[in-house]
């Protein structure tokens, strides 16, 4: 597994506002998007494009298109969706699955509620969004659920890491073509399985307690 974390500024200023406590929902779900364009940014280094030719006004080039099948981008619930706008505002063409994961706050193991993506992801590349990866739980059950469909390559962009997560995951998918891009590797995990310093629990912070 290939890690990248973020080292700019711009990442590291937005991630301390989300981390605020007294950052307010509207503001935590606008830079939450802003940041994920950053990240996705780096994420898609490796997005496969061809070749077209084109005409300027000027002359004939070459140039590039993103392949078909387009890139397929899954935002696990509830909190992944609302890194899903700053995603497809990168790669606006891409198409969009979605998997429903929630983690026991007891056990700390995922279970699946609900999916939609397509039967057959043969040679597909897929970028899941997660924002907090604590365990590596429903990370990594969701990049084996790609790649049982016939995943190429996975991408998983999360906003904040944990040690214990990044090692759970590095584990699960050996031997598979997996990246990880991180706003930030925190220092830890707690007895609750919060990360820490972390931001809390995202999916509250970005649409309330419900
Ligand atoms: N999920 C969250 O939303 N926050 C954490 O700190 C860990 C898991």
């Amino acid at each position: 597994m290939r890690v990248h974390v973020a080292d700019h500024p711009l990442i590291t200023h937005k991630l301390t506002v989300l981390r605020d406590r007294t950052t307010p929902s509207a503001t935590f779900r606008a830079l939450t998007e802003e940041l994920v364009t950053l990240l996705a940014y780096e994420a898609t280094r490796n997005v496969r494009v061809n070749e077209v030719t084109i005409e300027t006004p000027v002359t004939t080039t070459t140039g590039v298109a993103l392949s078909e099948p387009r890139p397929l981008v899954v935002p696990i619930l509830r909190a992944g969706l609302g890194m899903l706008e700053g995603m497809v505002k990168l790669v606006p063409t891409a198409e969009v699955g979605f998997l429903g994961m929630v983690r026991n706050e007891e056990t700390l193991q995922p279970t699946t509620y609900a999916e939609r993506l397509p039967d057959d992801l043969s040679d597909r590349q897929c970028f899941v969004l997660d924002p907090m990866l604590a365990t590596g739980g429903s990370l990594s059950a969701a990049i084996d659920f790609l790649f049982d469909r016939g995943a190429v390559d996975v991408t998983a962009i999360c906003l904040l890491a944990a040690p214990e997560g990044v090692e759970m995951l590095e584990k699960r998918t050996e031997g598979r073509d997996v990246t990880l891009v991180l706003g930030a590797l925190d220092e830890r995990l707690n007895e609750n399985g919060y990360i820490v310093p972390g931001l809390g629990d995202a999916g509250d912070r970005l649409y309330g307690l419900v």
